[in-house]
């Protein structure tokens, strides 16, 4: 089978490799990778920054979707012929995260999905709705995950909630498409006009651009008659964090999830420590999700017939030139590589 992967940091040092076909050992599944979505974090891992330490070879890529080509003995969960989605902490079952939990993502601590096949634990894969195409379904697993959780578990966001977005990337467009499905308001911040144009088209009620407006703190207590914003998905990181604190109403809540600004200086400096106290702020950090959480938003899905985001498809032996293109940030929500076609 043919994977790209990494022997040693840098864009340039990605590789189309052939390697043997898997087979499945006991309780394990093979799947056919079809398509493959791109998180920032994937451009972290190929350029070193997400963990410089990390054990190579990798083959990088977290959010893959497929079919079940074989399983092993005692597989009881899925069968051949099943359409997949991987799910990114690989030992995130259920229940609380913990250290154990949280090791074996895909495409960090173990090999990722980047390749045409793929061998995991048939407790790794969950089905996906079936009005999604592959492509679509890739989307899932860590972007919409991520924002499933910051909607439902650090806020409960319900109808009459305002929501505030950052930037137009894949986390955000799914927090701005899950935010409306509840009926919140939502607020959202671009480098660009023409995008916060077409999240308007998605349901964005109000939008600015935060490199002509940078005090965007200032525009949101505007927008919500001085109250603040219930639930701010912070995707900016050292950056942007004490903005959104100000941007909160009192009692409301940061999820923290992404560090896109400063990526050199990620500690948090200069942050107004007495906002937190003041406004009684929930700084609620989000690590991806459980499966439980995945299968939990894909009823949500399903039920909403909600489609996800695919901003351009590129072919297997373009990836470098989509990781290239999340690099520009020129992309409106989800970037994926088709493996198959
Ligand atoms: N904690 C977790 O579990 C988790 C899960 C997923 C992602 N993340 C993190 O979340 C962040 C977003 O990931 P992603 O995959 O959604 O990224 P992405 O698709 O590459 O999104 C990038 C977009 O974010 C916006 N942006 C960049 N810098 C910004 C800033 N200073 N202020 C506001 N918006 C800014 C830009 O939107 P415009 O072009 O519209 O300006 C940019 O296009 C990354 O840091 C990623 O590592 C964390």
């Amino acid at each position: 089978m043919k994977a790209w992967r990494i022997s040693s940091f840098g864009m340039d040092k990605l590789e189309l490799v052939t390697l043997p076909d898997p087979r499945p050992q006991h309780g394990a599944v093979v799947i056919k990778v079809h398509a493959v979505s791109l998180n920032y974090r994937d451009l972290m891992v190929v350029e070193g920054r997400y963990n410089p330490k990390m054990h190579l070879p990798r083959i990088p890529c977290s959010d893959g979707a497929g079919e079940v080509v074989a399983v092993g003995e005692g597989v009881r969960r899925v069968q051949v012929g099943d359409r997949v989605a991987a799910i990114f902490m690989q030992n995130w079952i259920d229940g609380e995260a913990d250290a154990a939990k949280i090791r074996g993502a895909l495409g960090g601590d173990i090999d990722g999905v980047l390749a045409e096949f793929v061998v995991l634990r048939e407790e790794g894969v969950t089905r996906f709705p079936e009005h999604l195409s592959f492509a679509e379904a890739a989307t899932l697993p860590c972007a919409g995950v991520t924002a499933w959780n910051a909607l439902v578990n650090a806020c409960r966001v319900t109808s009459g909630d305002t929501v505030v977005i950052q930037g137009t990337g894949g986390v955000s467009i799914f927090a701005l498409q899950f935010a409306k499905m509840m009926g919140a308001r939502v607020l959202g911040t671009s480098s660009s006009d023409a995008k916060l144009e077409r999240a308007k088209k998605l349901g964005l009620d109000a939008g600015v651009n935060y490199r002509e407006h940078p005090e965007w703190d200032k525009w949101v207590m505007e927008q919500t008659g001085g109250r603040g914003a219930d639930l701010v998905v912070e995707v900016g990181g050292a950056g942007t964090l004490t903005r959104s604190l100000r941007a909160l109403r009192i009692g409301g809540t940061v999820a923290q999830i992404g560090v896109l600004s400063r990526a050199e200086r990620p500690a948090l400096e200069g942050v107004e420590i007495p906002l937190l106290l003041h406004k009684q702020v929930r700084l609620c950090g989000i690590y991806v999700g459980s499966r439980a959480h995945f299968e939990k938003m894909n009823q949500a899905v399903a039920q909403q017939k909600l489609k996800p985001v695919v901003d351009e498809v590129f072919s297997f032996t373009g990836a470098p030139n989509a990781l290239r293109r999340m690099e520009s940030g020129a992309h409106f929500g989800k970037l994926v590589t088709s493996v198959t076609h």
